[in-house]
């Protein structure tokens, strides 16, 4: 029973950054609407559905373990103010999830809780492999271009 519990905090300290991460992409994706940034906006707001299904993922093992949601807790969320300052931000957020995604695998597996480590491997292929490369691409593409470049290329 206290093994579960650790595994269920595990899994709420997850659900801070999913959610925080949902609210973040959220308000960012709109301020790239709101500049006219298209593919910035495309991207971002397809992110707030991955983090919502990542949410989902993380909401329906708790259940299944007998656990409680924390619906109410976030990770500090950070509002870029400009785009640079916001892609920068997100990565922030996923390096954070990344770190704390393998930790609680290592967890999970140690104490053979294999469905639980399942559900984070998936989760942590989509922070490394999808959101983390593609937000470090675009502050390469900004290095290599430069800003006013980069941006013209997100009309
Ligand atoms: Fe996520
Ligand atoms: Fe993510």
């Amino acid at each position: 029973m206290k093994v579960q519990q650790s595994i269920i905090d595990y899994l709420n300290r997850i659900l801070a950054c999913e959610l925080a991460a949902i609210d973040q992409y959220f308000v960012h994706s709109r301020m790239y609407d709101d500049w006219s940034y298209k593919k910035l906006f495309e991207r971002s707001d397809h992110e707030v559905s991955d983090e919502q299904q990542h949410a989902h993922l993380i909401i329906s093992r708790i259940l299944y373990l007998g656990g409680v949601p924390d619906i109410h807790t976030r990770i500090p969320v950070k509002i870029g103010k400009t785009v640079p300052e916001m892609l920068q931000s997100d990565l922030d957020i996923e390096t954070h999830v990344t770190e704390l995604l393998k930790e609680a695998i290592e967890h999970c597996e140690s104490h053979l809780d294999y469905g639980s480590s399942q559900i984070l491997i998936k989760l942590l292929q989509d922070t490394e492999e999808d959101h983390t490369l593609w937000l470090e691409q675009q502050l390469n593409h900004i290095k290599t271009l430069g800003l006013e470049k980069y941006l013209m290329t997100c009309m």
